[in-house]
Formats: C-alpha cells, structure tokens, sequence
C-alpha cells in the first residue's frame, strides 16, 4: 500500500500566543515527526478573517470568531507529514475544549469552545485553500527532509 504525504494549514490562535504558548503548540506538531514548511507570525487582516471563515458567515458565532482570530498575533504553519490533516486534528482535539481528550492541546491549553488556541483544516480541499490565504508558494521551504522522511526512506514504504 503506498503512503503519500499530506498538508495542512495550522494557526496558533490569538490567546494561545499572549500566553506564551508557542513554542510548546508547536513542539507538539514537531515531536510527532511532521514538517514544518511554513511558518510566520501576523496579524490576520479583515479580509484574512472573512475568507478563512467564509464556511462560518452568518452563524450565530460568526463575528465573535471573527473578532477573536484579530485579537492579537497568531502563528501560522504549513505541515507536511503522513495523514497530517487527521493527526494534526487529533493532536488538537475536538472543538470545544471540554470535550477533548486529556493530552489533547486543547484539553491541555484552553477552557472554551470561543477560545481554543488552534486552528487546523478539516479536508484536502480547505488545506489547499487556507494555505493561499497566508502563504505565497515561494514561501514555503520544501526542499528539505526532516529525520521522518529519512527513516520512512529508509524503510521504503511503497
Ligand atoms: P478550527 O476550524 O478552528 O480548526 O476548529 P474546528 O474545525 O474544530 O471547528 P469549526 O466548526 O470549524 O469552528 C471554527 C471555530 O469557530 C469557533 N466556534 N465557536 N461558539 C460556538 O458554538 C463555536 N463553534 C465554533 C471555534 O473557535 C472554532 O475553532
Ligand atoms: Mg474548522
């Protein structure tokens, strides 16, 4: 069975960089072996905000979401890895803090469903897209391996 490499687009929301927490958000991503090909801080301007969440218009906590994700700086990350959409996903934990598993970063970092410190897409297709919204091709470093991609070398997978 061949395996292919996955991207997807991580943020590490407002709250969770005030307090400090970026580095240990993105040790959790690291230390699970994915590539990190993206990576920038900034602040995500009105237009950012309404593309990103387009899904979420007109949703009850639609402009609360909005005000929130421009509250402060996040850290946007592009990660490459094997079936990274759905582990980076299960790293976070579900949505509303108090439903993710303990070990979880949500579970571990956040208390409320409004503020839950991490950003990850849901599918291929959103990956593809909120990678447009913060970084131009050129700014993603891919002509590199990390220890991951040489061991699964190694290993030859196919
Ligand atoms: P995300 O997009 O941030 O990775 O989170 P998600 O897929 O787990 O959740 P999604 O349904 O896409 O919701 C996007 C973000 O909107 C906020 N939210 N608030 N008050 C509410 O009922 C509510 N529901 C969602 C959260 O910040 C969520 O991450
Ligand atoms: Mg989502």
């Amino acid at each position: 069975m061949g395996h292919t490499e996955e991207r997807t687009f991580i943020a590490i929301k407002p709250d969770a960089v005030i307090r400090g927490l970026t580095s240990t958000i993105i040790k959790r991503f690291e230390d699970k072996g994915y590539k990190i090909i993206g990576l920038k801080m900034l602040m995500v301007s009105k237009e950012q905000a309404a593309q990103h969440y387009a899904e979420h218009f007109g949703k009850p906590f639609y402009d609360r979401l909005i005000k929130y994700i421009q509250s402060g700086p996040i850290v946007a990350m592009v990660l490459q890895g094997y079936n990274v959409i759905k582990g980076a996903r299960q790293l976070m934990g579900a949505t509303d803090p108090a439903e993710a598993q303990v070990g979880t970063i949500r579970a571990d970092f956040a208390q409320l469903k409004e503020y839950n410190s991490v950003h990850g897409s849901d599918c291929p297709e959103s990956a593809a897209r909120e990678i447009a919204i913060y970084f131009k091709p050129e700014e993603l470093c891919t002509n590199w391996k990390n220890m991951t991609e040489l061991v699964t070398e190694k290993e030859d997978l196919e």
